[in-house]
């Protein structure tokens, strides 16, 4: 076993099976953290976070920080369409850390889960946060949200909602910039083919290389900014 603890968990079935919705919405939480040292990061800790908190406690990891790869309450909490996801205001709670987010993603954030500003730790694209001794880079991938990341650790890809194995990230919602996203899925389909995707839900599966992800997404197919804009309708 090697000194990365690398964990996906998809929310209704891994964890928070009794939760109303969870399944529908098939959401991954990620657990990414140093097993020599003990320490994890949640990424978009969201549906029922005490059992996520208890998942990676079973597996003697302790949660030192959240990654959040956009401000949707599904990935983080809040409430939406009168119906509350618990989230980060509960991580506080039962274990509280720094919330690593996007500089344009700290409003939403804070307006969606009630965290005030200290709770947050706010990056740029290429920023370094480290679990341990595990490096994670920060990727600015805006389309679906403004300030949307992804986070890169060895060879995985944590894509929040910016690419799934089938499709992308909604671009029709407030905040949403479909000309952002078409760049977005260039700057990741230029990472290198062997990079393991590992995506936001499981939409087409739950993890895929990024050659295979190019070879069957028609999203990563579409070749220039004019011809996106024809197919988006924009
Ligand atoms: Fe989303």
């Amino acid at each position: 076993m090697g000194q990365l603890y690398f964990r996906q968990l998809l929310a209704g079935r891994d964890f928070a099976q009794a939760t109303p919705y969870a399944a529908q919405m098939q959401n991954f939480v990620y657990l990414v953290g140093d097993r020599e040292t003990g320490e994890a990061l949640v990424v978009d800790p969201a549906w029922a976070v005490r059992e996520i908190v208890a998942v990676a406690e079973a597996d003697g990891m302790r949660i030192a920080g959240a990654l959040c790869t956009h401000y949707h309450a599904d990935h983080i909490g809040g409430t939406v369409f009168g119906i509350h996801i618990d989230g980060l205001s509960t991580l506080m709670e039962v274990a509280p850390c720094p919330v690593h987010v996007h500089r344009l993603e700290a409003d939403g954030v804070r307006q969606v889960t009630g965290l005030s500003t200290t709770d947050l730790v706010i990056h740029d694209s290429g920023d370094v946060v480290q679990v341990g001794d595990i490096p994670i880079e920060l990727l600015h991938t805006p389309g679906h949200t403004p300030g949307s990341l992804c986070f890169r650790c060895g060879a995985s890809l944590v894509a929040g909602d910016t690419l799934f194995l089938q499709g992308c990230g909604r671009v029709d919602l407030p905040g949403a910039n479909p000309d952002d996203m078409f760049r977005s899925l260039q700057k990741l389909r230029s990472l290198p083919p062997e990079t393991v995707l590992y995506p936001g839900h499981d939409y087409g599966g739950p993890h895929a290389e990024l050659r295979d992800v190019a070879a069957h997404n028609d999203y990563l197919k579409i070749p220039d900014l004019a011809t996106w804009r024809r197919l988006m309708g924009t």
